[in-house]
């Protein structure tokens, strides 16, 4: 019986999706819909006014390699999961009123990994490929330059602090990782995660200092409020099974240790609360107004793929409501970065699934921060570090599923081919056989979460693209992000909106 009864469903249900978006498109027929909507949407525009208030609270959100057709592709992929009209759907983020294109290039690498680009969007300097928060005086590996304080580059999260305000990281890959690591590290190689990649390279621990270590000990690190993700295998020493270290150091007991003495805030005697937690339902737990300092750290590496977790650990909107409730005490505002981190792994393995399903918790998130501040007060913005090489292609009709086969077989080998395919990476060859493709509609798992969509040129990781990527933007000064502009000036543009850093401000006397 339940055999029978189970496909039945899925014929209703596929059935019912079908009927909900062709009725939708038969709306499209009419000119009447298109001018209706074109007049509603400029209604919106005209009823904007430009947001001049002080940027209170600054978050910025950071979905790691989410190229435009990364976006596009997603926003489909969200509304033919819920049975709309995909085409037709956005993202949270893309209904923010002002979007930019930032140019990501650094300054030897014509295409950007997610080092120099954080060094590019969070200290407002461009530097060399790998390296994080130094000057391009600073090639690969050079910890000698690294150290010389003139080459060291301060993130927001610096100048945040500098003015009172809280500061967090959230991400889920590790907490050391590429991206999040340019709030708070100074690195010739963002490999250093802890030290046993320092001493891999033969480099000297006495020049380089692993960034873990960098968390816990430096500022602004040993000063964020909330320090959530990944990456425990970095803070522990090799004796545990959870960790790699080999200077037996417990980085975990250090900020606990640390903390005790610590009070909560310059004029408050009271002392600072802190809390440790490792899996999602201790989060979940976790009391916000009665904590000023959370460290998270939920897996020994990068956090499984949301379709892949088992509910351990947290979503990336959990962990971002946890660091919005932490911080939102503070009265003078607060930083915070959010990195939806594995976007970007995933596309490295070609498996576009993953890529699309982790844009649309990225867009959850995005979405909690929204209901839990105000546009009056809080400048969020949205953008990626670089681009990937997936690409969408052919002419589907509409509603066709954007994970699927394009709607037409190749007019040249008669083959049919995906919607959605990469110019590198390691699926390459996997399809095809002496350049003859074979028929993917033979492939069992194709279109699944763990397909590896069809690739052309053979690289172990598929490669990031170098074309630019959007910033989207909410809340005072949120106007100033539209244009094409160089990516290193996102900081520069964020602290002229709160009052930060040494650059000019609507703060500032000259400006007034
Ligand atoms: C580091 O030094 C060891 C011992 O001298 C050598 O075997 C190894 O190949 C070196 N590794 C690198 C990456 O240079
Ligand atoms: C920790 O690292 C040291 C030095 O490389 C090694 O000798 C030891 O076997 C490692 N311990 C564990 C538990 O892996
Ligand atoms: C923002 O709006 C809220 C409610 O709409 C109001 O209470 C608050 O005073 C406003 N803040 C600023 C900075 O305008
Ligand atoms: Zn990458």
């Amino acid at each position: 019986m339940r055999y029978l009864i189970v496909p039945f469903i899925i014929y209703i249900l596929a059935k019912t999706e079908g009927v909900l978006s062709q009725d939708e498109i038969s709306k499209e027929r009419s000119p009447e819909f298109w001018r209706k909507n074109a007049q509603d949407d400029l209604l919106i525009k005209l009823s904007k006014t430009l947001n001049l208030n002080k940027a209170k609270n600054i978050i910025l959100f950071l979905g790691d390699g989410m190229s435009n057709p990364t976006i596009t592709a997603a926003r489909i992929f969200k509304g033919q999961n819920e049975g709309f009209n995909g085409e037709r759907d956005s993202l949270s983020f893309e209904k923010f009123p002002t979007v930019g294109l930032s140019k990501t290039y650094c300054v030897d690498s014509q295409v950007a990994d997610s080092a120099c680009s954080a060094t590019a969007y969070l200290t407002g300097v461009k530097s060399n490929y790998q390296t994080i928060g130094v000057s391009a005086e600073v090639k690969l590996n050079d910890c000698l330059a690294s150290k010389v304080e003139k080459n060291q580059v301060d993130s927001i999260a610096v100048w945040a602090q500098n003015n009172g305000l809280s500061t967090g990281i959230v991400t889920t890959t590790t907490v050391t990782n590429a991206s999040p690591a340019g709030t708070y590290s100074h690195t010739p190689n963002r490999g250093f995660e802890s030290d046993v990649y320092i001493r891999a390279l033969n480099q000297s621990l006495e020049d380089c200092e692993d960034i873990a270590k960098q968390l816990i000990f430096r500022d602004p690190g040993k000063s964020f409020n909330v320090i959530l993700g990944g990456g425990r295998k970095n803070f522990l020493p090799n004796s545990t099974t959870n960790g790699n270290r080999l200077d037996n150091l417990d980085l975990i007991k250090h900020w606990e240790d640390s903390k005790l003495n610590w009070k909560r805030s310059k004029i408050m005697s009271k002392k600072a609360r802190t809390k440790y937690v490792t899996d999602r339902e201790s989060l979940l737990n976790v009391d916000f107004r009665r904590t000023d300092y959370l460290l998270g750290l939920f897996n020994r590496g990068h956090l499984d793929y949301h379709l892949d977790s088992k509910s351990r650990q947290p979503t990336l909107k959990e962990m971002t409501e946890a660091a919005i409730k932490v911080l939102q005490k503070n009265n003078k505002g607060y930083f915070l970065f959010v990195e939806g981190g594995l976007i970007d792994k995933a596309h490295h393995v070609n498996m576009a699934y993953k890529a699309l399903d982790e844009t649309l918790e990225f867009s959850k998130a995005v979405q909690k921060a929204v209901d839990l501040t105000q546009e009056n007060d809080t400048l969020i913005v949205v953008t990626a570090d670089h681009a990937h090489v997936m690409s969408m292609a052919g002419y589907s009709d509409r509603g066709n599923p954007i994970t699927g086969i394009a709607g037409q077989v190749s007019n040249i080998d008669k083959l049919p081919y995906m919607t959605l395919s990469y110019a590198n990476g390691p699926s390459a060859g996997q399809h095809s056989n002496r350049g003859l493709r074979d028929d993917l509609r033979n492939v069992d798992n194709i279109g699944e979460k763990d397909f590896q969509y069809p690739s052309l040129v053979p690289l172990q990781y598929e490669s990031h693209g170098g074309d630019d990527v959007t910033v989207f933007a909410r809340g005072p000064w949120a106007h100033l992000f539209s244009g094409v502009i160089e990516q290193n000036n996102i900081p520069h543009f964020m602290a002229f909106a709160g009052c930060l850093g040494n650059g000019l401000t609507m703060c500032s006397n000259d400006y007034k």
